[in-house]
């Protein structure tokens, strides 16, 4: 299959007019794939309420049929056509947070969207994206547009259309770019449809945002203690995994340099995953800064393009520094950790 690429500039006015977003549209309409930039990660959408539709977008993807997609909207009055029993805890998070990454897990009304898109679940995921080409395109296309990360199952999330174009070229109708991504992470999801609001997946809105807007707030198990069992189906599956092997390591750069010297003495090609303000301590074969250490949004920002950028190197093994579990580095954490598959190690000297 031939992928069209359609070049859109995010900020010009009127978005929803333009001839890019409305070819992107019609391919929609016409129950084709599509990818397009969010403002987590780019997504690859498809028309929510057709079961070929949504098939496209598993095989595209290579992702278990298991796993529940996120229905996209441009605005509130398509919510009720597919939830039901939406609680007040559900609509200040929603007049909080969106258009924004927040993702609602609400009771589903039956009989409305694909069966595919919600895994047969009774419950959907829902979010309004804060991207100016994400809106237009929901919109131009009058459709709820179920979309996941635009990548292939298992590896990082694409935040730029280069990402997209990587790994699913020839396997998609079209991308839609308006450059790259800024939050860098998925959206937060939050169960909603129990007493209080659950965090399912960490994500671009932290938990202290959500606390203090609607109070308490908890917190899947599963996100703490790997013998349970997640909530959100994706939780259990390896993500964001690079080729070589990363090992994270809770300790100072000299702690780490100390592994990367032993790895190297056993004739390794060693890389190191680090920040800007740490980058100029190392002594390694590859070593790439992401973000500021002193701005986890920033860390945020370039994860999935560091995490794919070491695919570019000759390592055979990573090791990448930890973050503080606060704010963004929440979401951050989780992400690396998936990544690497590896408990952390933690090493002082
Ligand atoms: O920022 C984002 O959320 C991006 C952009 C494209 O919007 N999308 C995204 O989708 O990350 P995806 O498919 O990669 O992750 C969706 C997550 C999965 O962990 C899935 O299991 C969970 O949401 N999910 C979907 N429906 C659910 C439901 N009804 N109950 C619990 N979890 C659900
Ligand atoms: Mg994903």
């Amino acid at each position: 299959m031939e992928t069209t690429m359609w070049t859109v500039d995010k900020d010009v006015d009127n978005l929803v007019t333009y001839p890019q977003i409305i070819e992107a549209a019609e391919k929609l309409k016409g129950n084709e794939v599509v990818a397009f930039p969010t403002e987590t990660v780019y997504g690859l959408g498809g028309n929510a309420k057709d079961d070929g539709a949504v098939a496209k977008i598993f095989a595209a993807k290579g992702r278990p049929g298991d796993n529940p997609l996120i229905i996209h909207i441009s605005n509130l009055g398509q919510l009720e056509h597919f939830a039901v029993n939406i609680s007040e805890t559900a609509q200040i998070l929603m007049e909080t947070f969106w258009p924004g990454p927040l993702t609602l897990v609400l009771e589903k009304r039956e009989g409305v969207l694909s069966e595919k898109a919600t895994a047969g679940l009774s419950t959907v995921a829902v979010r309004m994206p804060g991207h100016p080409v994400a809106l237009a395109l929901i919109e131009a296309s009058g459709l709820p547009i179920a979309a996941p990360s635009a990548n292939v199952s298992g590896k990082p999330s694409p935040t730029t259309a280069a990402h997209v174009h990587e790994d699913l070229d020839g396997r998609i109708a079209g991308i839609v770019d308006g450059g790259p991504t800024g939050v860098g992470v998925e959206s937060t999801v939050v169960d909603c449809t129990g007493k209080y609001p659950v965090i399912l997946r960490p994500g671009g809105i932290t938990r202290e945002q959500l606390e203090e807007t609607v109070g308490k707030i908890g917190e899947d198990p599963a996100l703490t203690d790997s013998s349970q069992v997640p909530k959100s189906p994706g939780m259990k599956y390896r993500h964001y995994a690079p080729d070589s092997p990363l090992y994270l390591v809770d300790g100072s750069a000299a702690a780490i340099q100390q592994l990367v010297d032993e790895k190297r003495a056993a004739g390794m090609k060693v890389a190191v995953m680090t920040t800007e303000e740490n980058k100029g301590f190392y002594r390694a074969d590859i070593i790439i800064a992401c973000g500021r250490r002193s701005k986890l949004e920033t860390v945020a920002e370039s994860l999935y393009d560091t995490l794919r950028s070491f695919n570019e190197t000759d390592a055979d093994i990573i090791f990448g520094e930890v973050f503080p579990v606060a704010g963004v580095g929440e979401a951050v954490m989780n992400r690396l950790t998936k990544a690497s598959g590896n408990p952390i190690i933690t090493k002082n000297l």
